[in-house]
């Protein structure tokens, strides 16, 4: 499974983190360990309710940096890191998040109030605002906060979350803070580059599973971990995705559009319907080639065989049906899963399947968490690059596209 901290590409990258009064304070703490792992800086500001449950000193030791609590300290409170430190974000921070965000504090964005030091902070901000709710689920459905809601919605503000379940109160409904992965996600994307801002990118992935009887189906190791990186460092760059995902496939933020399919064909049918609303197609799915003709009448018995033979049929081509059917403009990027010179499988299916470059890795690249590969063009160009965690593969793979 793919982790926000597993995208190390937000080093310079700042992020300022609130957190007011909330029992969801224990979980947002490890938001700041997220966004560090993703290379991203962290400052943070404890409202005085949020004081009660996490102290300074456990975001300080988790790695935000400066912490900021009440904007005129008191006797006893920890003395303010900067006498402008409503200001700072501002200055600083490419995104403000908001984790948790409870009712008051979102009536307080809503009207501008700034009576404490993150309201403050969050009126003088002038960059992307995330903000993940959490609150006893009637609180979340008054009024009040559906308007404050709409209002910040109305001005730009990312809401991640309320989730349904059972609230620390006992209740149930929506109210629970997103999960943090959720959040952090969020917040990587609104501090990207946006390079691929409106791109909309058609990704396959993972392996198919072909069925011969209802207990047993022909496919391969694949775990979609490619294609994932591929969907995400996209989808954080800013483009609209859409992944059809073989079985298996890791999990997905949210905002990348999932179509689950299990055999070639029905990743075909997927694939080829929503090719013509793409602008970039990849192919990073394991396409079983064929598929055993189905045993007819339910389990195949062992009936005392001593051995079997099968019958496959041929599947269909994804990515030479998506090269063969290109309009102006579009741009395919396939993948060469070869036991021998992957360079050389590469080039071949570059001109085979109509595509403007081909990503050469080898067949033990399945299932692990690097992958070295060779990239072909359209262009001639050749590069092969080292053993690389495949999160980095695919966010070079997207610097390489906007080359084409
Ligand atoms: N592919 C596809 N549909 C298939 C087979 C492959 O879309 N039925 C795509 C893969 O997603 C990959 C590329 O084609 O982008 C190459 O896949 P690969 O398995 O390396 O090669 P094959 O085309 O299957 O050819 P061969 O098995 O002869 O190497």
């Amino acid at each position: 499974m793919l982790r926000p901290a597993d995208f190390r590409h937000f080093t310079g990258r700042r992020a300022h983190l609130g957190l007011s009064g909330s029992v969801a304070c224990l979980k947002a703490a490890s938001l700041v360990r997220e966004l560090i792992g993703a290379g991203a800086s962290v400052g943070a500001t404890l409202t005085r309710a949020a004081s009660r449950f996490v102290t300074p000193l456990s975001l300080e030791a988790l790695g935000a940096a400066p912490v900021y609590g009440a904007m005129y300290p008191e006797a006893g409170d920890p003395p303010a890191p900067d006498i402008y430190g409503h200001l700072e974000p501002a200055q600083n921070a490419d995104c403000l998040v908001i984790a948790p965000a409870t009712a008051n504090v979102l009536a307080k964005l809503a009207h501008g109030l700034a009576d404490d030091m993150l309201s403050a902070q969050a009126l003088a901000f002038g960059g992307p605002v995330v903000a993940a709710p959490a609150m006893n689920p009637r609180m979340w459905d008054a009024p009040a906060t559906r308007e404050n809601v709409a209002k910040l919605a109305s001005r730009g503000v990312i809401l991640v979350g309320p989730v349904a379940g059972g609230v620390a109160c006992g209740e149930e409904g929506a109210g629970r803070m997103a999960e943090v992965e959720a959040i952090a996600w969020t917040v990587l994307r609104a501090m990207a580059s946006r390079d691929l801002d409106g791109t909309r990118v058609l990704l396959t992935m993972g392996p198919t599973r072909e069925w011969f009887d209802p207990v047993r189906f022909w496919s391969n190791p694949s775990s979609g971990t490619m294609g994932a990186a591929l969907a995400v460092s996209a989808w954080l760059r800013g483009a609209r995705v859409t992944a059809v995902c073989g079985p298996g496939c890791p999990s997905l933020p949210e905002g990348i559009d999932r179509v689950d399919v299990e055999t070639a064909r029905d990743m075909h049918k997927a694939a080829t319907d929503l090719w013509p609303e793409a602008d970039v197609g990849v192919c990073a799915a394991a396409v079983a080639d064929f598929r055993p003709r189905p045993h007819e009448g339910g389990k195949l018995k062992k009936a005392g065989r001593s051995e079997l033979e099968l019958t496959l049929e041929a599947n269909p081509d994804v990515l030479a049906s998506l090269g063969g059917s290109r309009r102006e403009g579009q741009k395919l990027v396939g993948f060469a899963a070869e036991s021998g010179d992957p360079a050389a499988g590469a080039r071949d299916k570059l001109q085979r399947k109509g595509c403007d470059m081909v990503v050469g890795n080898a067949v033990s690249a399945f299932g692990s968490a690097d992958n070295a590969v060779v990239l072909v063009d359209g262009h001639g160009r050749v590069e092969q690059w080292p053993s690389l965690p495949k999160t980095e593969v695919a966010w070079r793979i997207w610097d390489h596209v906007s080359l084409l």
